[in-house]
Formats: structure tokens, sequence, C-alpha cells
């Protein structure tokens, strides 16, 4: 069983940082971002919660699909930045869009969380009897938990949310979802503390314990570690979606992957044989939103009209986890 995405809607802070403007922070530069990175500005949010950047985004996708929030059975919210630990993201957005009949959770595969969530969204649509439709939607306030005064990570992230709508139809649709466990230092945010008269460490105190502690609620990265893993990780889930349903990626119309760096997607684009010309970049003016950054790029897509009805797409992401995926479906 397939999907089709009825309709899309994005939200984005109305606060776009400019390369100079981090300056102000850290020693940097636009050139070195723009060279290292791709990226010359990215949003951030002023206030917004992250609850509220999802709600809009889901706001905008139901009013261009005209369907009845009452006819929408599940809500999957795809974040790392929740407001609260408790309730889910997904929760709050269920009550602000009046979807009163779904059923609503968050899920955490980081960057790869929209893929994981429109592939888990697929499987309720498949498996649930009455559902009709679907609200998948991605939020992230990175802003929340970038180091600003950490130059190799402040300089990536941005903020924004991205929603779509989906049934299920016969289409053309492959997916292939990935994790790795061992490398899960590579990436990672602390949670909260906790009282240290009743902390012990010493089980787990190979070194990284002092890491994460010294490190607050911040990403930390090892961007070179991250950047090798990201290169073969992209081929991978793409090929492997691929092969499931006997196609190559000369096959895809078009490819909208995780905005992170396009060194990455340029050096994944080369060992893939693919042209630049059917990969969605928006990361320019996005920076890295996490798990928003896929469905932010295939939103502005097909609102410039890069994406046409029929066309076979490919989302493709990776990230912290580590996690990875790509999904090949008819548009
Ligand atoms: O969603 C997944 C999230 N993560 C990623 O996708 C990250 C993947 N990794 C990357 O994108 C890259 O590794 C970075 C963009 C993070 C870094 O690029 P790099 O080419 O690997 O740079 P580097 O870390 O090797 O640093 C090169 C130099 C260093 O100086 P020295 O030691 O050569 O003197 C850094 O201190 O650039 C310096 N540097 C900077 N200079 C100006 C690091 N950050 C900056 C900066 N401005 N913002």
């Amino acid at each position: 069983m397939g999907i089709n995405i009825i309709s899309t809607g994005s939200y984005v802070p109305e606060q776009s940082v400019t390369n100079d403007e981090l300056t102000k922070f850290v020693e940097t530069n636009d050139e070195w971002i723009k060279t290292r990175t791709g990226i010359s500005s990215r949003h951030i949010s002023a206030w917004e919660p992250t609850w509220h950047m999802g709600a809009e985004a889901c706001k905008k996708a139901i009013e261009k699909s005209g369907i009845n929030p009452d006819d929408i059975g599940l809500i999957i919210c795809c974040t790392i930045t929740n407001d609260f630990h408790t309730p889910s993201v997904a929760c709050i957005i269920q009550n602000e869009i009046k979807a009163f009949n779904a059923m609503a959770f968050d899920l955490n595969a980081a960057c790869t969380g929209y893929i994981y969530a429109v592939d888990t969204a697929r499987r309720f649509l498949e498996t649930e009897d009455n559902m009709k439709y679907a609200i998948v939607v991605a939020s992230e306030n990175l802003s929340r938990i970038t180091d600003f005064t950490d130059r190799s990570t402040c300089i990536l992230f941005g903020d924004g949310a991205s929603a779509a709508i989906i049934e299920k139809s016969d289409k053309l649709y492959s997916s292939y979802l990935a994790s790795d466990g061992s490398g899960a230092r590579t990436l990672f945010a602390r949670c909260i503390d906790r009282k240290e008269e009743f902390a012990d460490d010493t089980e787990f105190d190979d070194g990284f314990v002092d890491l994460v502690k010294s490190r607050k609620h911040a990403l930390v990265q090892n961007g070179k570690e991250v950047y090798k893993f990201a290169t073969k990780a992209l081929p991978k889930a793409l090929e492997g979606a691929a092969k499931k349903i006997n196609i190559t990626a000369d096959d895809i119309d078009v490819i909208v992957p995780h905005q992170a760096n396009l060194r990455i997607i340029e050096t994944a684009a080369k060992n893939m044989q693919v042209s630049m010309e059917k990969i969605i970049v928006t990361l320019d003016h996005n920076g890295n939103t996490s798990s928003a950054s896929v469905p932010l790029a295939f939103d502005e897509a097909l609102e410039k009209g890069m994406i046409k009805r029929g066309d076979k797409v490919c989302i493709v992401g990776f990230g912290a986890g580590l996690t990875y995926g790509a999904i090949i479906f008819e548009y």
C-alpha cells in the first residue's frame, strides 16, 4: 500500500538571521559558512513554541486540502525540541487544529524523523479500517538547544515546521528505515538535570558522562564523523528503498534530501551518479531544521512547481541516533 499526499503547509519564524549577524556571537564569517555548508541565513523563533509552529503548518495544510479536521485519525509530530517532556507536542496541536477524533503522539528519530513518521502513518492507514487521513508534522525549535558560543554548531541550525495530510493509495511506494546506535555519541543533546545527591555515575564513567555534563543541554556533535556517516547513509537509504521496487536512482524524478550541508548532498549525489538538477536544496535560507528540513524543502519545491503530480519522489534523511532512511513514492 502507498500514500497520497493531499496537501502540505509550512511555517517559518519571521526572524531571519544572516551569517553576518552570527559574527556578533562567535568568531566566524559569511564566506567560511557559505563555502563549508552552503548556508546563508536561517529562521530563528522569537517566541514561538514548537507546538505553535507545528499547529500553524497543520492549519495551512488543512485549509489547502479542504478536509474536515474531524476526519483526521492520526497526528504524528516529529520533533527533538518538545515544549514539554509531557504532554506531547502532537496532543497540543490536536487541540489547536480541532482534530478531536485523532490519536496523537510525538516521534523522535532526529533529522530522519519525517521519513520515520510518514512511514509510520502509512502503516496506521493500512491497518486501521476507519482511518481516513493522517497528519504528519515536523516542528523544530533548534535555537533552544543551540550553543551560540560554539561556532562549529551554531552556524548550522534553524527553526521551522512543515506538515502533510496523507491518505492511503495504491500508488508506488517503498521505504527503507535504519539506525545505528553505535554512533549515538557523535551527535547528542542532553536531557534535564537530576539531583546530584542521587547520582552515581561511576558505573558509566568512561569519559562520556563528563563530556555530557559539561555541555548543558545544547547540541554537541563530532562534525567530521557525522559528515562521513551522512555521505554514506544518504545513498544507502535511497538505494535500499529503490532496490525493494526494482528501480534505480535514475528512475527517480526528484530527490528531497535532509538539508544539513550542501557538500554532503553534492558528495552523495556524485557517489550515486545523480545530477544535482533533480535534487531540491533549500538550506541556503533555512539552515538545518532537523526533522522539519525535508518537509520544508518538499513544500517549497511544490510551491515553485518543481514537483508535479505523477513524479517519482525520494525523501531521504540522516541524523542523530544515528538514524537514516528513505521513502520513494509517486506524488
Ligand atoms: O543533521 C545532521 C547534523 N550535522 C551535520 O550534518 C554536520 C556534518 N558535518 C559538517 O557539516 C561539517 O563537519 C561542519 C560544517 C560542521 C564543519 O566543517 P569542516 O569542513 O568539517 O570543518 P572542521 O571542523 O574541520 O574545521 C576546519 C577549521 C577549524 O580550524 P583549524 O583547526 O583548521 O584552525 C575550525 O576551528 O574551521 C574552523 N571553524 C570555523 N571557522 C570559522 C569551525 N567552525 C567555524 C566557523 N567559522 N563557524
